[in-house]
């Protein structure tokens, strides 16, 4: 007798849990974006941590990448019209030298970027994977380590509830 109700109560322990996790599930997908849109300083800092691992730059691209215009129109950097989001960032042809930085993962409404004929090295910022709405990752002919990185379920989990 006592064994049964000692195991209903785990299971109604474990259902409650159950329960608790299917309430919050929704509102952390749904807190995602919502925290994504918190403040618009986030990709300002990223688009400069990207300009500080520029350790060449022939054509003078990140000069106008400077603090008396708006980050939205920064050369090669395109912001969505609503949100002040960066949604296309293309450096392609800018014969840049350097590497890529991982803060490029913080663009999080970043749908495209284009980075062809720069001749940026070292690794392919994993961070990458971290962008759902990325749609295309042109960069041919750059000297990149390291291969894409497809999303995986633990950086997905890591979005919705870190
Ligand atoms: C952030 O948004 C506010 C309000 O729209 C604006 O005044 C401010 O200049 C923006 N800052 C940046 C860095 O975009
Ligand atoms: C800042 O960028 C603008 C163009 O975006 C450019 O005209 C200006 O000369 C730049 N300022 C400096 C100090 O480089
Ligand atoms: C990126 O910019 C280059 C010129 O700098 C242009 O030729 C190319 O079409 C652009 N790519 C995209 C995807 O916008
Ligand atoms: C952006 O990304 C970097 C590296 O991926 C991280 O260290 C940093 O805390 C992130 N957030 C902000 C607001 O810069
Ligand atoms: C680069 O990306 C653009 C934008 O989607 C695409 O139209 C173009 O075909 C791509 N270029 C290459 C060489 O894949
Ligand atoms: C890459 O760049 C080199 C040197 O500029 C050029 O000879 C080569 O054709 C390029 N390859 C592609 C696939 O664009």
């Amino acid at each position: 007798m006592t064994l049964p109700s000692h195991l209903s109560k785990t299971s109604i322990l474990h259902s409650f849990l159950l329960f608790i996790a299917i309430l919050f599930a929704p509102s952390f997908t749904l807190a995602a974006p919502s925290s994504s849109l918190r403040g618009n300083k986030t990709d300002r800092l990223a688009l400069l941590a990207i300009k500080a691992q520029i350790t060449d730059d022939p054509l003078g691209l990140m000069s106008s990448w400077n603090d008396s215009v708006h980050f939205c129109n920064w050369k090669c950097v395109i912001c969505g019209q609503l949100h002040q989001k960066v949604i296309t960032l293309n450096l392609s042809y800018h014969e840049l030298v350097g590497s890529l930085s991982p803060h490029i993962g913080n663009l999080t409404f970043l749908r495209g970027t284009s980075l062809e004929k720069t001749y940026l090295q070292g690794e392919l910022p994993p961070e990458l994977g971290c962008l759902l709405r990325l749609k295309y990752l042109n960069f041919s002919n750059n000297s990149f380590l390291g291969e894409l990185w497809p999303i995986s379920l633990a950086t997905l989990a890591l979005l919705y509830f870190g």
